[in-house]
């Protein structure tokens, strides 16, 4: 259960009459795939997902997902929430740098153990992946030899074009389909997102219900909001979270806005903060500094029993004051803030709030007269970068 409040530390806000008008763009955009989660995903999918991830878990050690982007922001946010701080991964992600450095220290680190490479891409040819592939494809062909690496390697790729399906159709890899009409950072709940949640043991079933069951007209709302601290003058939005297993959520959040929403010199800068830890360095500029920002607070009532008897409350309970207080204090310096408060993290709230902030981001680009679905300026240093590789 989640409850949303847009008013105790806001200011009023007249909502604008287009709520139906925006749901029928939406639903009719030929880049809103993802909308209709059931049309995005069938049974069938989901139930290969999950049998293949409960196979693969069963003999390997690790799921090495391969992907940039909206191709695998999502899948960490949740398996990193949903995660203990401390233990083995199982789920590790690569393909996110040009850092030789990484690729060279991750592959001492799992050589010894049983790998799966997850390689996801829509397009099959952006250049972070396509080089950490290569390099793990390689490292794995000479482990397994050609014959098993068949069972060591899955593609989720576009359903007919790219390198990629090419790849998987030649070799017959097991490889998951990115629907038409699917864009990368409105993908987690397709296989992109599902297959690594999966195999990292959490219900992905539970994950669809969640997203299924959002109220519409609240992320609507919550655009409003949004649209209107934008036209009285605020620049930047900060998710501020409570819970620092929530920070990649935040990095997801921050693609989601930024490339949604971000162009034709339009949109909020977004950004995140961990509280209480940013309290003690970005907290005085959100406080005191120049009032260019705004704040969607995001928090879990519980999340462990700790009890802190020098304070007689749970440790949870002080960490909901603290978020109330902050925001009274910054409210007074007309610092406004929206509270999001999930019961607990778990994989409904998290499914609920991904499906929340992607109708929000659509629906808030509508409002800014931009696409919410393409990113020209990214496509821009790309094509000056492969100007000098593909000399
Ligand atoms: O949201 C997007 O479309 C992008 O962030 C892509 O996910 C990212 O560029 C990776 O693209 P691809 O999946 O084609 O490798």
């Amino acid at each position: 259960m989640i409850k949303f409040d847009f008013e105790s530390y806001m200011p009023k806000v007249e909502l604008n009459n287009s709520y139906e008008e925006l749901k029928d763009i939406l639903k009719n955009d030929s880049m809103s795939g993802w909308f209709n989660i059931d049309k995005m995903i069938s049974n069938e999918e989901v139930m290969d997902i999950k049998k293949t991830a409960l196979e693969l878990s069963s003999v390997n050690d690790v799921l090495l997902v391969i992907g940039i982007g909206g191709s695998f922001l999502g899948a960490k946010a949740v398996n990193d929430a949903l995660s203990a701080y401390f233990g083995d991964d199982l789920v590790i992600f690569a393909g996110t740098s040009l850092s030789s450095e990484y690729l060279i220290e991750l592959w001492d680190f799992i050589m010894d153990k049983d790998i799966v490479i997850n390689v996801v891409s829509k397009s099959g040819g952006t250049l972070e992946p396509s080089i950490a592939f290569d390099y793990f494809y390689e490292k794995l062909l000479s482990k397994y030899g050609e014959q098993e690496l068949k069972n060591h390697i899955v593609i989720t790729t576009d359903q007919s074009s790219g390198k990629l399906r090419a790849f998987a159709q030649k070799n017959n890899y097991k490889s998951f389909i990115i629907p038409a009409g699917v864009g990368g950072r409105y993908s987690v709940l397709s296989a992109v997102g599902l297959f690594p949640i999966a195999f990292a043991g959490f219900d992905i079933d539970v994950l669809l219900k969640g997203a299924k069951e959002v109220d519409i007209s609240l992320a609507y709302k919550y655009a409003c909001i949004r649209n209107y601290l934008y036209g009285v003058g605020k620049k930047v939005e900060s998710y501020t979270f409570y819970e620092p297993k929530l920070l990649y959520f935040g990095e997801w959040l921050k693609q989601l806005f930024a490339e949604s929403q971000g162009k034709n010199g339009k949109g909020l800068f977004p950004t995140c903060s961990i509280n209480t830890r940013d309290l003690h360095s970005l907290g005085q500029f959100y406080q005191e500094g120049s009032k260019i920002l705004f704040e969607t607070v995001i928090i879990a009532d519980r999340t462990s029993d700790l009890y802190l008897n020098n304070y007689n409350m749970p440790m949870d309970n002080l960490n909901g004051i603290a978020a109330s207080k902050v925001a009274l204090a910054h409210l007074k310096n007309e610092v406004y803030s929206n509270f999001i408060v999930m019961d607990e993290i778990n994989e409904y709230n998290m499914g609920y709030l991904i499906y929340f902030f992607e109708v929000a981001a659509a629906m808030g680009g509508y409002m800014l007269d931009v696409n919410p679905f393409d990113q020209p300026g990214v496509s821009e240093y790309k094509n000056l970068i492969n100007e000098v590789i593909n000399k």
